[in-house]
Order: structure tokens, then sequence, then C-alpha cells
């Protein structure tokens, strides 16, 4: 059930396996579908699991120089009418999903039947934080993706997860180190130039779930408690024994909570 999607602009790989309402996964930077592993195992119990690589990653082609998060989010709606996919799905996003969701939501709220927000953040990029994204562009695309693996790793996950589940962080240095650095740099220069969308959370009128690892050092759980707090219809659950990749460090925690939020 792993497909090569014509998008119209472009191609994506994408998973599409069980049957049921569509529950769509949206892969963190600068990861792939694969990420998703034990949800599309789990989950394509109840839903129609649509996991795809977005563009630049994974199978998916790549795009130069640059994607911007509405370009991310305008590929998912164009996955989603060749999938011929018309009800509304529950959109599922973590970190840099999290940043397309808003997008999606701008642009496609009438395909959205609820929102689920793992690890991610709704404010922009301070400048120091656009300026080592910068940096990173124009080191991965002189280098390889060896650097990329050893700064981003060490603040992916919880303590517990490198002492007791290394065989996570493997499989995630596994991916980084295969992704395209085109795509990379391209997604990175996207990052770097969204928007603050603090003030778009109080108008999201979609069912919304808040997932965080309770020791996510890249959006932290006060942080996340807070944007939770600024979505009217929004429901927010911590996950223990979890940082900032909550659905692969604790799944079983996360899977429950999507399924006991989702109908
Ligand atoms: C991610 O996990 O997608 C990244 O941490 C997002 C980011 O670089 O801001």
């Amino acid at each position: 059930m792993m497909n090569k999607v014509d998008i119209g602009e472009t191609k994506l790989w994408v998973q599409d396996q069980g049957t049921g309402p569509v529950l769509l996964l949206v892969h963190g930077f600068p990861l792939d579908h694969s990420m998703w592993n034990v949800q599309i195992e789990k989950l394509s119990g109840r839903f129609r699991v649509v996991a795809p690589d977005l563009r630049g990653f994974g199978g998916s082609d790549v795009s130069e120089p640059k994607v911007t998060m509405e370009q991310f989010a305008d590929d998912l709606a164009r996955l989603l009418d060749a999938l011929d996919i018309r009800t509304p799905v529950h959109f599922c996003g973590l970190s840099m999903g999290g940043y397309i969701a808003w997008q999606f939501f701008r642009k496609h709220a009438t395909r959205l039947a609820s929102l689920i927000l793992c690890d991610t953040r709704a404010g922009g990029d301070t400048v120091a934080m656009a300026r080592a994204r910068h940096m990173m562009v124009g080191r991965v695309l002189r280098e390889n993706m060896e650097f990329v693996a050893e700064s981003m790793l060490p603040k992916l996950f919880a303590e517990i997860t490198w002492r007791h589940q290394p065989e996570i962080v493997e499989a995630i240095r596994r991916t980084i180190l295969k992704a395209d650095r085109r795509g990379v740099a391209a997604a990175q220069l996207g990052m770097a130039e969204r928007t603050d969308e603090t003030g778009l959370l109080e108008h999201i009128d979609k069912p919304t779930l808040v997932i965080c690892g309770t020791e996510d050092q890249i959006s932290p759980p006060e942080e996340m408690r807070s944007m939770a707090s600024a979505i009217p219809l929004a429901r927010y659950i911590e996950i223990p024994l979890a940082g900032h990749m909550a659905p692969l460090e604790n799944p079983d925690t996360v899977n429950e909570a999507i399924l006991e939020y989702v109908i």
C-alpha cells in the first residue's frame, strides 16, 4: 500500500492503509512517514491511515530551493484529491507537521474534521533561530547529513529513551542520514520564514487534541499547554517517558489518546 502519487506539481510517496475515517499523519523535520510506523500499524484497524512523505523527504520528489509551510499544506490537499478523499480528515502533525497544520487550517479548513498537534509550536522563529536555520542550510548543501543528525538527535528524545530504547534513536538517525540534502535545505528555508500563528489559535473551531512529551525540549510542556488553552475546543495531554518524539517514544499512550479523542 505504498504508492507514488502524482499530485500535479510533484509526486509524493504515501502509505495508505486501513479503512474508515481518514487519519492523515504528517511527519516532522527532517524525517519521513516511517516515524509513524507504530501508529500506521495500530491505528489502521480503526482508520484509513494516510502517511505521506512530504515534498523533498523519503521517497517523494524534491523541489528547490525552498518549500513553504503553505506549499506543504497545499500538497496535502492535492494528495487528498488524488486519493479521491472528499470527507473531512483528522490531521495529525508532529512539530513541522504542526506548522503545516496551521496553514492547512487557514486554506483548507473545510477538509478538516479535527486536529491532532504533537510536539509543535505556534510561534515563529526568533532572529537567532532563523539564523541557525540559514547556517544549517549552507552547511547541509556543502557537507552531508552527519552534522544534522549529531545536532538534532540530543534534542529529540527523553533521557529514558536513550537509555532504554536506543533502537528508536538509531532508527531516527538512519532516517536523518538518508534524507535528501536539497529537501532538508528547502524545508529549513520554509520554516525560517514562517510567521507567528499565535493569533490564529483562538479562531480554530475544530476539535483539537494537543499532545506533548513531558521532556520535550523543542516544544516544552509550558509552551504547549498555553497554546492549547488558546484553542477553544482543545484538549491537552502530556505523555510521560517521552520527549519531542512522543509518538515513537511512548506510542501506546499516544495511540490511546488518539483513539479516545477521535470519534
Ligand atoms: C521538527 O521536529 O519537525 C523540528 O524540530 C521542527 C523545527 O525545526 O522547528
